[in-house]
């Protein structure tokens, strides 16, 4: 929950402070991007995407072993192979949810597109879109606006990539050449996909309650 906070305020101040850079003043060189088939990663009416780089400069937090310990494996929800999250707040009343996703060694979540907007802020690791030529590294706040349309990829080379990803309304898979809706994520559906892994591994079902409002 103080994460959360903590989240959220600095979303505030960075929002009040207008200290925002358009994500095509920034050049990265992680991903390599194919020119000679274009993906458009927006409408043209969408707002363009923000992304600041070092966002949490605060020292060096760090956590103990014993604390680290402490951590049961089961709160994270498998999603693929490499993909797990773990709810922080699924707030069906409002339609948004907070979870951290964690990718375990490179990977890729399907080209999706956006009802409405995400805050993403990174605690380890890195990761981008295919789309988009910034490389989000660990601390980086990325705004993504409605209707923004991305494939989300994370470097092999990456251990471990754990970022805090607040996103309303709908996630829409779609097809990577026609752009068909093939599927969707929302609330609801991370909520039934948190109920069914908790039920399974042993917490159960009610385990995630706590995490709705
Ligand atoms: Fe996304």
């Amino acid at each position: 929950m103080k994460s959360i906070v903590v989240f959220h305020v600095i979303c505030s101040l960075l929002i009040e402070s207008n200290a925002f850079t358009p994500s095509h003043h920034l050049s990265h060189q992680k991903f390599i991007h194919n020119t000679s088939t274009k993906i458009c990663a927006a409408p043209v009416e969408a707002l363009s995407d923000i992304v600041i780089p070092n966002v949490f400069n605060f020292g060096g937090h760090s956590i103990s072993e014993e604390d680290l310990a402490k951590e049961d494996p089961r709160v994270w929800v498998p999603q693929t192979d490499c993909l797990s999250f773990r709810p922080l707040c699924l707030c069906t009343s409002q339609g948004y949810y907070v979870n951290l996703l964690k990718f375990k060694g490179g990977g890729v979540l399907g080209r999706h597109r956006h009802s409405s907007p995400v805050h993403a802020f990174t605690l380890k690791g890195g990761w981008g879109y295919v789309e988009h030529e910034w490389h989000a590294d660990q601390g980086t706040y990325v705004f993504e606006p409605p209707g923004e349309t991305h494939t989300l990829i994370v470097d092999e080379d990456c251990e471990e990539m754990i970022t805090l990803f607040h996103v309303t309304g709908s996630l829409l898979y779609v097809d990577e050449k026609t752009d068909e809706v093939i599927g969707f994520d929302d609330v609801f559906s991370k909520l039934e996909k948190a109920k069914k892994w908790y039920k399974e591994c042993g917490l159960g079902e009610d385990y995630v309650q706590q995490f709705v409002r």
